[in-house]
């Protein structure tokens, strides 16, 4: 008889901070030097959707991601997810006979993007946000999103953000074991349905620095950065809040534009310096810059993160006449991927 299997299928969506998290305090961890904000999008349009089995056929934990192979023990940050949920199962187990004794069982994860990769398209974030609770809904834990977002954080730090729609703050916490460094939301999709989004993907290519080796360079080397994150983030978190609260735009679009900028200097003050953005970045950012100075306010808002893909925050009754000049500039620049030439607009969204 074939071997009984237990099995759950999750997705996930992407974020795309607006203040943006760079730099851990705890590598192991993965605890933050700052707080930060973040915009769900629709998972109508970027998505991770992650299947988690568990049968006594499989030999061992394993990952494909996009269809490619991975051993989950060869990997930390995989591993450390699956083992915190694991252990928590079998304490459950214990306490309770008639619960399955799944956690004795290797699990199998099947994980799918779609959308391009470790391009500075928060692929990481969708990825283990998914990776996470699929696994938490095998093992049947009736987990918070606040209490999921621990663990996922330990897979990738922004992943914790991913786990909630709407408006999602990461409070960086204080304690040493990472207890209170969780994610939060602050207002849900419906608060400011209007908001909309257009990713503009300047290259598909995979990034040439990781997230990771990026920021601890930057931690280790950057004196902006150091200024950063103690005289500037903690009001800017506020700020960001109240903007949201009071569905301000202009001062939404501000500091999401000037936080990407900082960003990105920090970036280009590391030794050696890191550059993300590319010719085409800064052709989006001009072209932004054009469009508020034509409507004489801040009608648009663009972030990057760790890439050269542009995400444009704009409000529903402007999108006609924002994604006509995205799509006229993207027509005759030369170098751009084809899907940057068409950009459409992304809806904001609940898990
Ligand atoms: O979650 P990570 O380790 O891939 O880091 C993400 C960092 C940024 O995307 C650049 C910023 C953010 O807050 O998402």
């Amino acid at each position: 008889m074939a071997e009984k299997v237990y099995q759950c299928t999750v997705s996930a969506p992407v974020n795309i901070a607006v203040i943006k998290y760079w730099g851990k305090r705890d590598v192991g961890l993965n605890l933050p030097t700052n707080s930060s904000l973040s915009v769900t999008l629709s998972q109508d349009d970027l998505r991770t959707v992650t299947s988690a089995s568990c049968s006594k056929s499989f030999e061992k934990d394993t990952l494909w991601l996009n269809g490619h192979a991975e051993d989950i023990s060869a990997s930390k940050r995989l591993s450390v997810c699956v083992e915190e949920l694991r252990s928590v199962r079998r304490e459950l187990e214990k306490e309770n006979d008639s619960m399955d004794k799944i956690s004795q069982l290797k699990v199998h994860v099947v994980s799918i993007n779609n959308f391009p990769t470790a391009a500075g398209l928060a692929s990481s974030a969708a990825g283990y946000a998914a990776f996470t609770e699929a696994i938490a809904r095998l093992y049947d834990l009736t987990w918070t999103p606040t209490e999921l977002s621990r663990i996922a954080r330990q897979g990738s730090g922004s992943a914790c953000r991913s786990l909630f729609g709407g408006y999602v703050s990461w409070e960086m916490g204080e304690l040493h074991s990472g207890a209170d460094s969780v994610a939060v939301q602050v207002e849900p999709v419906e608060h400011w349905p209007e908001m909309r989004v257009a990713i503009m993907v300047a290259s598909a290519a995979k990034k040439g620095i990781s997230s990771t080796s990026g920021m601890q360079a930057t931690v280790a080397s950057s004196t902006l950065f150091q200024e950063r994150i103690k005289n500037i983030v903690p009001g800017r978190m506020q700020a960001m809040k109240q903007a949201i609260r009071n569905r301000d735009f202009e001062t939404f679009a501000k500091l999401t534009m000037t936080d990407s900028n900082q960003f990105h200097a920090c970036c280009l003050d590391t030794l050696p310096p890191i550059f993300y953005l590319n010719d085409t970045s800064r052709a989006i950012i001009r072209v932004i810059e054009n469009i508020n100075a034509a409507a004489g306010k801040t009608v648009a808002a663009y972030t990057f993160d760790a890439g050269p893909n542009a995400v444009v925050y704009f409000l529903e009754e402007n999108s006609s006449y924002i994604l006509d000049a995205l799509h006229a500039v993207s027509k005759h620049a030369e170098g751009w991927e084809e899907s940057a030439r068409n950009p459409t607009s992304v809806k904001i969204d609940d898990v």
